[in-house]
């Protein structure tokens, strides 16, 4: 699994908000794109999942421009999304949301107990509530949902929009270990998150996004370590 965007351009309408990026992603990595509100960062995710057509430039999956593959051939190949705002369905059971990451699966019969199992594993949480409406669990509950529907469609990468959001603290943790975890699993990770302290320390590479732009490549430990980073996006600059 390689994934890599070559000067992509993304637009709405007129406006260029994603003027030109070049990002890699490599087999087994957790690569983090943090950025400020309006930075890019959603729609960057949108456009590899085939959710926004790219204006320019090329998303190459294991060598291949994918950039006019339709969105649920890419779920096919193992590009998976998590999205921003958890996009659960509220009104079907938890287990049924679960089913629906499969929706995609020729072979989706005989994995289904199997993976359904491994997301349990990984979110007991979610066993315990399997018959309860998607639309009523907790907020971070609906946040691990997300996680195990993506899941479930066996993704070679899977892309993760801002899982900490509006989690209380000791959530966040859980969900950053949990993220971890997936990881050592073998699934590849492309992380956006605003949470850039806890990101960076779970991931190896990071971008940083501003406007549109990769302003900064490098790994995650040194951009923890970087006096401007902190100030900019950690909240604690140099003394
Ligand atoms: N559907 C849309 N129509 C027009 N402009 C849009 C649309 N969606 C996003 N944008 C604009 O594109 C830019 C990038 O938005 P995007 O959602 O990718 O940012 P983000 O980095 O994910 O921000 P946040 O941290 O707030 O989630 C912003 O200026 C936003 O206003
Ligand atoms: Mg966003």
């Amino acid at each position: 699994m390689r994934l890599e965007l070559k000067d992509l351009h993304v637009h709405y309408g007129k406006i260029e908000a994603i003027k030109g990026i070049s990002v890699v992603v490599n087999e087994g990595e957790i690569v983090t794109l943090i950025g400020a509100n309006g930075a890019g960062k959603t729609t960057t995710l949108k456009t590899i999942s085939g959710l926004r057509k790219v204006s320019s430039g090329q998303i190459l999956f294991d060598g291949q421009d994918i950039s006019n593959v339709p969105a649920h051939e890419r779920v096919d190949l193992g590009i998976s999304q998590a999205p921003e705002g958890r996009g659960i369905f509220p009104g079907m059971t938890v287990l049924e949301n679960l089913e629906m990451g499969k929706f995609n699966r020729k072979d989706r019969k005989s994995e289904m107990d199997e993976d359904l199992d491994k997301v349990y594993t990984l979110f007991p949480r979610l066993k315990e509530r399997a018959t309860q409406a998607g639309g009523t669990l907790s907020g971070g509950e609906q946040q691990m949902l997300a996680i195990g529907r993506a899941l479930m469609a066996r993704p070679k990468v899977l892309l993760l929009d801002e899982p900490s959001m509006g989690l209380a603290p000791q959530m966040i943790a859980n969900i950053f270990r949990i993220i971890t975890e997936i990881n050592k699993t073998g699934v590849t990770i492309l992380l956006v998150e605003q949470n850039a302290q806890q990101a960076l320390q779970r991931a190896h590479r990071a971008y940083i996004l501003e406007t549109g732009n990769v302003v900064k490549e490098a790994k995650a430990s040194d951009l923890l370590n970087d006096p401007a980073v902190r100030e900019a996006y950690l909240g604690t600059g140099a003394h």
